[in-house]
């Protein structure tokens, strides 16, 4: 399996209710590090920016209100088939999707307030880590 890496987000539900190390214990135990990793208050224009896909969507406005609305954990992860395994530890987008033991199922409250974010391919992840990271802050 190769070893690849890929982008993270604790969304403001996570960080507000002091769960940011919950999830990162569950991140860890599924054999991801955490090789990157900083805390931030999102601008608008990097929330807008970051979710630039979605702009058509209904959601949008609300997406970038949430993002924006606390501080949020960005992560570099890193680990055999990362973008996968992560998407699969996550759960659903929908938490009342996700599968028993998922981040999303264990911790979050809604669709729209669903407590993680991961890359869903190695090219969108290289483009989300560059957005947030400099070279010389991701340590593997
Ligand atoms: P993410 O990008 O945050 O990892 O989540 P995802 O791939 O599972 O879901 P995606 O379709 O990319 O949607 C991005 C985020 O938009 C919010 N959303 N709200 N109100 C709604 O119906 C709705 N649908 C999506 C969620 O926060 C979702 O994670
Ligand atoms: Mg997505």
């Amino acid at each position: 399996m190769a070893t690849e890496r890929t982008f993270s987000i604790l969304k403001p539900d996570a960080t507000k209710r002091n769960l940011t190390g919950a999830v990162n214990a569950l991140i860890e135990k599924a054999g991801l590090r955490i090789v990157g990793q900083r805390r931030i208050q999102m601008t608008k224009a990097q929330a807008e920016t970051f979710y630039e896909i979605h702009k058509e969507r209904p959601f949008f406005g609300e997406l970038v209100d949430f993002m924006t609305s606390g501080p949020v954990v960005v992560q570099v992860l890193e680990g055999d088939n990362a973008v996968a395994k992560y998407r699969e530890i996550m759960g659903a987008t929908n938490p009342a999707q996700a599968a028993e033991g998922t981040i999303r199922k264990t911790f979050s409250e809604s669709v729209g307030e669903n407590t993680v974010h991961g890359s869903d391919s190695a090219e969108n992840a290289a483009m989300e880590i560059a957005q947030f990271f400099k070279d010389g802050d991701i340590v593997g």
